[in-house]
């Protein structure tokens, strides 16, 4: 058997060459060489993209055109034995592959949590202690106002009126930022609310049109705001749109949203290849998108306005009225 190792594989010039031949090779000469050949080749198969149905025909072609030249019944059964064992040596890094992408979704998933609890806390922060330092600005201002004369008291009421705004605006920006709707109502109520106030502050028509009703599991009602929240503040922040429509529905077992704005567009390669870019918002949309197993697709181009969709399958996302919390 060591000869095995010193043997020349002749060059097949394609993998599936390549495959049948170390096939055969192992076939004939077993040993570890041609082992840790088959698992070169699944090395090779990732990074050429080839997915395991085309491995398995392959697989399969080969084993076929094996059989069909052995010569009994006991040596097909040893054809049958040992291709088992190289497939399943051509599977291995595959099988790696899979668990990794496994454990790092399992950890995205864990990010996003940590991530909402922390949104949370700056949510609350922002709605109580703020609004808790607004309430002394305001006892001390009126403590000024006490001792001033009539006309600087309407100047100090002025101010008063710009810190009720600024009071407004912080618990508009707290409840969008983890609303207590979203955990009540859900993540369509929430949207509306959330449109509602980027429509005013951004001067933006936004129409919401659903044809699905019921709640989804948490974690994904929350992915699925903070992805239309995103998709809304590049609408508001890069569009100069003047309408964004955002459209819920379900196609074959899919949930779908689509977010479309009718402003400038942009150029969505040379967006997602740009090495220096800053921007994080798109990436964390495809991240959140990985990590519940849905898929993110961006149509835009300069001057044509910009439509973002998402897509769920509805196995993962399936409508339900129960709560998984
Ligand atoms: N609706 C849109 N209309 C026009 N351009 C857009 C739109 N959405 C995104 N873009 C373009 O894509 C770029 C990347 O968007 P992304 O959300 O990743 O980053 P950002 O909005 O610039 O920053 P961040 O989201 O981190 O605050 C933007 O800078 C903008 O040029
Ligand atoms: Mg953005």
């Amino acid at each position: 058997m060591k000869t095995a190792t010193k043997r020349k594989i002749r060059s097949p010039a394609t993998f599936e060459g390549e495959y049948r031949s170390a096939l055969s090779e192992y076939a004939q000469l077993g040993g570890e060489a041609p082992l840790g050949h088959a698992y070169e080749l699944g090395r090779r198969a990732i990074t050429e993209k080839k997915s395991l149905i085309e491995l398995a025909a392959l697989h399969h072609q080969a084993l076929h055109g094996m059989l069909a030249d052995a010569q009994g019944a006991s040596r097909r059964q040893e054809l049958l034995t040992v291709a088992a064992e190289f497939l399943a040596e051509i599977l291995s890094p595959y099988e790696m592959a899979h668990r990794g992408v496994q454990d790092a979704i399992a950890a995205l998933r864990q990010l996003n949590e940590t991530l909402e609890e922390e949104i949370k806390r700056i949510a609350f922060a922002v709605h109580d202690e703020a609004g808790q330092l607004l309430v002394a600005v305001h006892l001390a201002l009126a403590d000024v106002a006490r001792e001033l004369p009539e006309r600087q008291k309407a100047q100090v009421g002025r101010i008063e009126v710009l810190l009720n705004q600024v009071e407004r605006q912080l618990r508009r920006y707290s409840h969008e930022l983890r609303p207590t709707v979203l955990d009540d109502l859900g993540w369509i109520p929430a949207i509306r609310f959330l449109a509602e106030g980027v429509s005013k502050r951004a001067h933006l028509t936004i129409r919401i049109k659903t044809t699905i009703a019921g709640r989804l599991p948490s974690p994904i009602e929350t992915a699925l705001y903070r992805l239309v929240q995103e998709a809304l503040t590049n609408a508001a922040k890069h569009s100069k749109a003047s309408q964004v429509s955002v459209r819920i529905g379900r196609k074959n077992r899919v949930l779908c949203c689509s977010i479309e704005d009718d402003g400038v567009g942009f150029d969505v390669r040379a967006v997602q290849s740009d090495g220096k870019r800053r921007g994080l918002g798109l990436i964390g949309m495809q991240e959140r998108l990985n990590a519940i197993g849905g898929t993110l697709s961006i149509d835009s181009e300069p001057g044509r306005g910009t439509k973002i969709l998402i897509q769920l399958p509805t196995e993962v996302s399936n409508a339900s009225s129960h709560r998984a919390r």
